[in-house]
């Protein structure tokens, strides 16, 4: 692996833990304005210092996020269809490689649906996204999506979509965490950051989520509506870290959450006085 690839690697996962932290903020790329994503600059600003990488598309990073800002970008780079399709598989890649080179991002990401209708057209994407990514030094995230089936959401399918991708050559690969997920985790080699799906009924839910998927060998999570959807947005991120980079236990996050709840909020780091 070349050196610029590993240096935004190395950016992404925190050489301390190998693990990642990684804000998923993308969704209204086939939700539209997503509960609490309404305005995307107003939650991304305060959670910002506490994400090691963001997760996002060009319009929601030209519009809404500071240039200024030092956290690594995750873009996604592939859509084409929305929430009133019944078939959500048939995407294209919808950003060229040489514009991510131009946002500076750390890593491009890209859905697949193995088992959908466009299963061959998502892989197809992704091979040459990775070999776009491999030209340019950028590493590539592959998502696998089960879309509106979730009933697909179980280890043998997941541990497919994963080493299937990894084998076409993502470099990183996103997935839920699911029964039997350590099965998932040694059949893909490449490193597994897993979704948080829809909001669970508690911050509780979503923590013990986290803490499962990261004893069973993920490296990180990609989390979007547990965070920001949560009545305590920078309180749940920090707990998350705290199970992501420290492996605290569910109950020593929960510590870390119930304490970070108690203090006042913090002035929002883009419009308070330096
Ligand atoms: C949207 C995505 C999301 O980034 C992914 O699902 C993570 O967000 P959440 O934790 O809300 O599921 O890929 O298509």
């Amino acid at each position: 692996m070349d050196w610029g690839m590993r240096n935004r690697l190395s950016r992404m996962f925190r050489p301390s833990s190998g693990n990642s932290v990684m804000l998923a903020v993308d969704h209204g790329y086939f939700m539209g304005p997503t509960r609490r994503l309404e305005d995307a600059g107003a939650t991304i600003r305060p959670l910002l210092p506490y994400a090691d990488a963001l997760a996002l598309t060009r319009g929601v990073l030209r519009t809404s996020v500071p240039p200024e800002a030092s956290t690594p970008i995750v873009l996604r780079v592939s859509g084409g269809a929305t929430v009133l399709q019944e078939d959500l598989s048939n995407e294209a890649v919808t950003t060229a490689i040489a514009d991510a080179a131009r946002l500076n991002v750390s890593a491009v990401a890209l859905s697949v649906f193995v088992g959908a209708p466009h299963e061959h057209q998502s892989l197809v994407n992704l091979s040459k996204l990775v070999d776009d990514g491999e030209a340019a030094g950028i590493p590539v995230l592959a998502i696998t999506a089960v879309g509106k089936e979730l009933e697909k959401r179980d280890a043998r399918y997941l541990a497919l979509a994963c080493r299937v991708s990894a084998e076409i050559g993502a470099h990183v690969v996103k997935t839920y965490y699911c029964d039997g997920f350590s099965k998932v985790v040694e059949g893909c080699p490449v490193p597994l950051v897993v979704a948080g799906g829809p909001k669970l009924d508690s911050d509780r839910a979503a923590l013990e989520l986290a803490h499962g998927a990261i004893a069973e060998g993920a490296h990180g999570i990609d989390m979007g509506r547990n965070i920001w959807q949560s009545d305590h947005p920078v309180p749940m991120l920090k707990a998350l870290r705290a199970i992501v980079h420290e492996k605290a236990t569910v109950r020593e996050a929960v510590d870390v959450l119930e304490g970070e709840k108690a203090r006042p909020a913090a002035p929002d780091p883009a419009v308070s006085p330096a």
